[in-house]
């Protein structure tokens, strides 16, 4: 069937949109839509010029893996092409590729290769007889860029091949690689930054673009006509691949190539596995998907090579890439999206937190609309305006958070967004910025959004832990007037939450919810309370001190300040709030509710530890770990992470921390087994 004039319209559009976003990508080293972004267009595009394949006639946008050479740099012509690799985007893709690599071997068996695939710059560098010749970066695949002067400079990367007695050295040697800034060296690269255009702000200048991520830095820093500009920059490089070769020992396999790589001096990433099964190579792929974050540099997939160069040979290449190779790409972490506003949200304790409102996009698996811009001055440095187009960032479990804007795409008419100078609630209270701290304060007490963050604070898991008191039937409970602190909680009744429109069994739910609540520990209602400074280790000190609400509320600040864990700092701000008459109310309100104030669990243990600490290290047979912390602390004794002179004893059980063991060596620390530290526990004395 001939092609809708629709589809021949879309497969121009997919043209045009590729070519341009390719040229800013490999060019220009400025994306203006994340990778992802991309690989859709070329995946829609692919589909199309399958299904009509008619409309494939010329073909070269999908078949060019770079960008025509920017102009600024000498052209190389690469004597062998730096192709690029086909992608596999999930399992089933994978498990195709292992098919056709099996059918292509007509039953031998592979071996695979699985390294990471590091995200940034493809580089061949060629020696000629051990020393560095030139280096150009990939171009169009046939033809580079000289970056010769950039690359000498970057540390790790030899300049003169070592000689190693092994294996003679080859004449001509082409070793292929990517450079990359690690993301602790992008850090020191952006504060650096920022701190720039921090004053270029304060003396009225325009702030400088930031790169939004290490892979445009990294890019950018290798691409810079004056090599002394890079060599102020952290680049690195792993090497992978060899391109062109004479004389040097002859190869077998990929790996040989790697190891005689690593014995010249090279850098080869330490988590090259070599694996005999296609279950395997999919086990290493879930594997870095779910850990990649925990690597000081970025990886976007996994590429598996076929191991036997022989086998190479047979399998063979297509016109773009190698048939013994593919690219496992992981989902996307970043995206493009829409900004279409700036808020700031109210927390309960009157921090103003800017946020920003996204056209809805999935980032890493999941639906993004809002983003946190943290505070007054990120909004500022990023320069992210409402209207522009943006980079949304999700790394593993991490919040979303906006890394910058796209600034081609930005709007003739934007405006840099301006801090509100009013609360978003009904009273319009006036913010305050606090002095030398970049927060911005709603100081209204009577403030309703600070009053529906409170409650949901007493609600939440690690105070009250009422369940099934989400967020909206607060605010829907506190919009009514119902609620208005968390006092009213307990006089809430089931024919209350029907007429808010709850259902039947949510209102029993929530009922039965609320009064399990009553009777939560001390300290779970001390810090369900949201007093300033008070987080649940010195809660649970006042608790077992004091022993009730009461007592706490009377304590003077001195009393409060001799226990352990808690500072003047909380104890002055425990004892301020006991005297403010709202929170008098509060805690009127929560006795006659019914809710217990002694609820702690009296420890009779004999203080045979006062005064004293003691390390645990490694596992204990009778003794969990946080069995073992309480032990201590029940017999009055303090339980650190950390061996010091002031160490009574450190604990040493199953497979310990070896620092912590050299720690206790050096400092002279006794070291008790388990049954010594029951000892200790029952006596307070360490055994004969
Ligand atoms: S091998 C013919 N190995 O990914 C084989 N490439 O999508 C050439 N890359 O152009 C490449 N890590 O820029 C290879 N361990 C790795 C890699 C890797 C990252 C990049 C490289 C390549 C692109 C292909």
């Amino acid at each position: 069937m001939a092609p809708s004039k629709r589809i021949v319209a879309r497969v121009g559009e997919l043209r045009e949109l590729i070519t341009f976003h390719n040229d800013r990508y490999f060019g220009d080293d400025d994306p203006e839509i994340s990778d992802a972004d991309f690989d859709e267009l070329v995946r829609e595009l692919r589909a199309l010029e399958a299904e009509h394949p008619e409309l494939a006639a010329s073909r070269s946008v999908l078949d060019a893996p770079g960008a025509p050479v920017a102009t600024t740099f000498a052209p190389v012509t690469h004597r062998l092409a730096m192709t690029s690799l086909d992608n596999a985007m999930d399992v089933d893709e994978l498990r195709a590729w292992g098919d056709r690599v099996a059918k292509g071997l007509a039953g031998q068996t592979a071996r695979f290769v699985c390294e990471l695939k590091i995200d940034g710059l493809a580089v061949s560098i060629r020696f000629e007889n051990g020393v560095l010749v030139q280096a150009a970066t990939r171009g169009d695949g046939k033809v580079g860029e000289d970056v010769t002067a950039n690359v000498r400079t970057i540390s790790g990367v030899p300049v003169q091949l070592s000689k190693t007695s092994a294996s003679p050295t080859a004449t001509v040697l082409e070793v292929r690689g990517e450079v990359y800034m690690s993301k602790p060296a992008f850090e020191r690269f952006r504060q650096e930054k920022l701190a720039e255009n921090q004053v270029r702000v304060a003396a009225g200048k325009k702030p400088q673009p930031v790169p939004a991520n290490p892979r445009n830095a990294g890019a950018g820093s290798l691409r810079q006509k004056d090599a002394a500009v890079t060599a102020t920059r952290e680049l690195s490089m792993w090497a992978y691949q060899l391109g062109e070769v004479q004389g040097g020992p002859a190869f077998t396999s990929h790996h040989d190539t790697l190891e005689y790589l690593q014995a010249l001096g090279f850098p080869i990433n330490p988590e090259v596995r070599i694996v005999d099964s296609l279950d395997e190579v999919v086990e290493f792929c879930a594997h870095w998907q779910e850990h990649r974050n925990e690597l000081p540099y970025i990886i976007d997939g996994v590429v598996v090579k076929v191991d036997d160069l022989a086998q190479r040979e047979r399998l063979g290449s297509t016109s773009k890439a190698p048939r013994w190779a593919i690219a496992v790409k992981f989902p996307p972490e970043e995206r493009t999206t829409v900004l279409r506003d700036i808020k700031v949200s109210i927390g309960r304790t009157g921090r103003a937190t800017p946020f920003a409102e996204l056209e809805p996009v999935v980032v890493a698996g999941s639906t993004v609309s809002m983003a946190t811009l943290h505070n007054r001055e990120q909004v500022q440095l990023k320069d992210v305006r409402p209207g522009d187009t943006v980079v949304v960032r999700k790394a593993g479990d991490v919040i979303p958070e906006v890394v910058g804007p796209v600034l081609a795409k930005r709007p003739k008419d934007s405006q840099p967004w301006q801090f509100p100078t009013k609360c978003p609630c009904d009273l319009r209270s006036t913010l305050v910025q606090e002095q030398d701290v970049a927060d911005t304060r709603c100081v209204e007490p009577e403030c309703p959004h600070q009053r529906d963050q409170k409650i949901i604070h007493f609600t939440a898991r690690g105070g009250m832990d009422i369940e099934g008191f989400g967020e909206k039937t607060v605010y829907k409970l506190s919009d009514a007037g119902i609620l208005e602190d968390v006092g009213d909680i307990y006089s809430l009744t089931p024919e209350v939450l029907l007429a808010q429109g709850l259902g039947e069994v949510q209102s029993a739910n929530l009922m039965q919810a609320i009064d399990a609540s009553r009777s939560r520990a001390l300290e779970k209602l001390l810090v369900a309370l949201g007093i300033k400074h008070l987080g649940p280790a010195a809660a649970e000190s006042l608790a077992r001190r004091f022993g009730s609400l009461d007592a706490v509320a009377s304590a003077s600040v001195t009393d409060l300040a001799a226990i352990d864990g808690v500072g003047d700092v909380i104890a002055e701000s425990v004892a301020k709030w006991f005297v403010d008459k709202r929170h008098k109310s509060i805690v009127t309100k929560l006795r006659k509710g019914g809710v217990r104030f002694d609820n702690v669990t009296v420890i009779d243990a004999p203080q045979t530890l006062a005064g004293k600490t003691l390390v645990v290290t490694g596992t204990l047979t009778k003794f969990g770990r946080e069995e073992a912390e309480r032990a201590i602390k029940d017999r009055g004794g303090k339980s650190a992470g950390s061996v010091s002179k002031k160490t009574f004893a450190v604990v040493v059980g199953n497979e310990p921390g070896a620092s912590k063991v050299k720690k206790a060596e050096e400092l002279g620390v006794p070291q008790i087994d388990e049954q010594a530290f029951e000892h200790v526990l029952a006596t307070g004395e360490l055994p004969e």
